[in-house]
């Protein structure tokens, strides 16, 4: 049933492309260019009078969730609020009748996220969820719903889920910029279109493998890792350091690139393999000169770069290589690095990939 892969975890990895082309499949409307969410269960003015959007989720959906911000508010330019759902639930939010609160949940069952919901409801905030298992518990209490289609994920690490959230979510933001009027019909049009490109340049992304297996024993005994990014790659920094951590044991810290000079540069040495996300956007320069903060220290670093950018190839200690995409979709091809690296760490470490130590795939407790 792992389908002539060693562990669920590298088939579900491997399984992306196809997960992806479901969960865009059937909502894109090219010609119209518009998006269609059958279960929303918000309608059109509904949307257009909302005032606040929050988002709730915990671990790897919770990063799913920071990119989302960026992507409504980028594209519909609605004021969105992040939490952590354990945070969420006791902090007495401030949900209004025009507000709504997206839960993210693979699981659809974890217990925080559960709870978020029923605190946004009980304050007559409207709810929406982004989720993989059908009818589950958050499914069938929310408003309205966003099935990712990934199929059953079986690792405890989640992989698919997660790009799976991003298109979900980028389907969220395309419709709502539509229906506010931020998007014209022709603007939407060239959203899909990169969309539909996302399956194949996922296939593509995934040749790196053997590459990223390479770099995974160089640097399988380090006791530490850094990972950095800026604006719509810090998710995925912290992102890469989670799937790290909670696979092969590895301390593991993402950071927002510009932040380290406040603290985190303290812990570069020798002995410090930095992963430094740097497709080509509008912050390239900046985090270039953040890798030459860490080179200088004598950190070692871990370059993922877009295309064929070749500017740091003497600067670095390895690069990997994803794709061209716009900016929007980049971090779903930067998270198969992510996923890759942490995995063939875990497998050199020896480690059950799996079904890691102390964790549950459904976190039911609170
Ligand atoms: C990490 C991981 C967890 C889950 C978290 C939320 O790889 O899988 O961090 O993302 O427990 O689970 P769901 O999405 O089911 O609510």
């Amino acid at each position: 049933e792992k389908g002539g892969y060693k562990h669920f975890m590298l088939k579900e990895i491997y399984e992306q492309p196809r997960a992806v082309a479901d969960t865009i499949a059937g909502r894109l409307q090219a010609e119209e260019g518009d998006i269609y969410l059958e279960d929303i269960g918000l309608s059109d003015e509904q949307l257009q009078q909302l005032d606040k959007i929050f988002i709730i989720a915990c671990g790897t959906s919770w990063h799913a969730g920071l990119v989302g911000k960026f992507y409504i508010e980028k594209l519909a330019r609605v004021p969105v609020e992040i939490d952590i759902a354990s945070e969420f639930r006791y902090r007495d939010p401030i949900v209004g009748e025009n507000s709504l609160t997206v839960l993210i949940s693979q699981s659809g069952e974890t217990a925080d996220t559960l709870a978020g919901l029923r605190e946004a409801k009980g304050k007559g905030g409207k709810t929406l969820c982004v989720c993989n298992v059908v009818d589950s518990s958050i499914a069938r209490e929310s408003d309205g719903v966003i099935y990712t289609h990934a199929g059953p994920e079986i690792g405890v690490a989640s992989t698919k889920a997660f790009t799976t959230q991003l298109v979900a979510l980028y389907q969220l933001a395309l419709k709502l910029g539509r229906v506010r009027g931020l998007l014209t019909a022709d603007q939407c049009r060239e959203q899909v279109e990169a969309l539909l490109t996302l399956p194949r340049k996922l296939e593509e992304a995934l040749e790196i493998d053997g590459h990223v297996e390479e770099i995974s024993r160089e640097f399988m005994n380090a006791r530490d890792f850094l990972y950095l990014g800026r604006g719509n790659q810090y998710p995925i920094a912290l992102e890469g350091a989670l799937k790290l951590k909670e696979i092969s044991y590895i301390h593991a810290e993402g950071y927002p690139a510009g932040e380290m000079k406040h603290g985190p540069i303290a812990l570069i040495d020798e002995q410090l393999p930095v992963v430094v996300l740097v497709p080509r956007n509008d912050t390239y320069e900046k985090v270039v000169s953040n890798l030459e903060e860490v080179k200088a220290r004598g950190g070692k670093v871990i370059a993922v770069v877009s295309g064929d950018d070749s500017e740091l190839i003497d600067k670095v200690d390895a690069i990997i290589r994803v794709p061209e995409i716009n900016d929007d979709l980049m971090p779903l091809l930067t998270s198969i690095p992510m996923q890759l690296l942490a995995y063939h760490v875990a497998v050199f470490k020896g480690t059950d990939v799996d079904q890691p130590r102390n964790l549950a795939k459904s976190v039911t407790v609170e």
